[in-house]
Parts: structure tokens; sequence; C-alpha cells
């Protein structure tokens, strides 16, 4: 069906919410970064609203790039071992990174991230997530910027889908179990 409303069960967070912490971490971005350049590296496709909401609210020069992992193999990805889909346009080389991301759930795709990035010879490497899930970490990663920690649940919206559906929402809510039990 095209109205996803029967499919939620509960807002986590609402686009208010959601805007009100963008300002900040905004804020603090610009005030850290000031008189650096900044390249965001955004990974495709969970990150793109926070993206766009995030570069936005910047009063800074940045430049964008994309990058697509995937986990290796299909079913679980808790194996930590990722697949680059579509690599980075920028040459690192002495750049200030800001890796985007909309959710750290096992923390696996952002640590090995976090590596082969740094492996590229950048002045720096630093994250912004929109939401973590501490209590799902398989892995501690070092993370300068955090919109919420939310708990261990199934959540989808703002960019987080299911199946690849509802990316779209413009807040972050729970899935109804009905979803993904059948
Ligand atoms: C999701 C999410 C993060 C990652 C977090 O992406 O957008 O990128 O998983 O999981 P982890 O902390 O357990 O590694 P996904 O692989 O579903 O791709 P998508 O962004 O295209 O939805
Ligand atoms: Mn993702
Ligand atoms: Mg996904």
């Amino acid at each position: 069906s095209s109205d996803v409303g029967n499919d939620l069960e509960n807002i986590l967070l609402t686009e208010e919410q959601l805007r009100g912490r963008l300002d900040e971490l905004a804020e603090q971005i610009d005030r850290d970064y000031a008189g650096k350049d900044l390249l965001l590296v955004g990974v495709l496709k969970g990150a793109v609203m926070v993206m766009a909401d995030l570069a936005r609210r910047l009063h800074h020069d940045v430049e964008m790039d994309w990058m697509a992992v995937s986990s290796y193999g299909s079913g679980t990805k808790s194996s930590g071992v990722v697949r680059i889909l579509k690599d980075l346009d920028a040459d690192l080389t002495g750049r200030h990174v800001l890796i985007v991301e909309d959710i750290i759930d096992s923390g696996l795709t952002l640590s090995w991230l976090l590596s082969n990035l740094r492996s590229r010879g950048p002045a720096s490497v630093e994250v912004a997530a929109m939401l973590r899930k501490p209590d799902a970490a398989k892995t501690e990663v070092d993370v300068r910027y955090i919109g919420f920690d939310i708990p261990n649940e199934f959540v989808v919206g703002y960019g987080l889908d299911y199946a690849e559906k509802y990316r779209n929402l413009p807040f972050v809510g729970t899935l109804a179990p009905h979803v993904y039990s059948s």
C-alpha cells in the first residue's frame, strides 16, 4: 500500500526534534572546522537525508562526495567485511574528511570505512551520525558528532529503510512487528 501509516508503531523522533538537533550539530561543525576546508562523505543510501540537511545548515564552503558500500554477501552484515560499490571521486590526501551516516548499528560498517579512509592520507577523518544504537555495538567507534542515541529497535525513516522502503519518511519511527514478522 502507499499509505505507510499502518506499518508504523511509534514515532521515535519527530521532524522538529531532528531539525533542532541538526541546527546544533551544524553549529558545532562550523565552529570545529573554522578556517579549514571540509569534505563531507555521505554513505549511500541511508545518509542522503542527513547529508542534505546538515550540509545546507553549514556556513562553510564544503565539498560533498559519496561512497556506496555493501556488507560482503547478502544475508547478515555482521561479518564486518565490506565491499565498495561506488568509491569516492575525491582524492583525500591532506583533506579534512567528515563521514556522514544515518545510523551506527553494530558499528562494523563505520569501523571498516574509517580505516579505509584513514589509509588514504587525509589530514583528519571524523564521523557525524544522526542515530546510534549503543546496545547494538559490536565494536567501539570514535564518533565526534551524534544526533541521538536510540534503543535497539527496528527503526525506519529519515533515510533508514526496511527492504528499501520508508526512507522518505521525514521522521524516525519504529516499524510494527507485523511488517517484518510476516
Ligand atoms: C545501514 C546504515 C548504516 C549501516 C549501519 O546501511 O545506513 O550505513 O547499515 O550498520 P552497522 O553499524 O551495523 O554496520 P545499509 O547497509 O542498510 O545500506 P543503506 O544505507 O543503503 O540502507
Ligand atoms: Mn547505510
Ligand atoms: Mg539499509
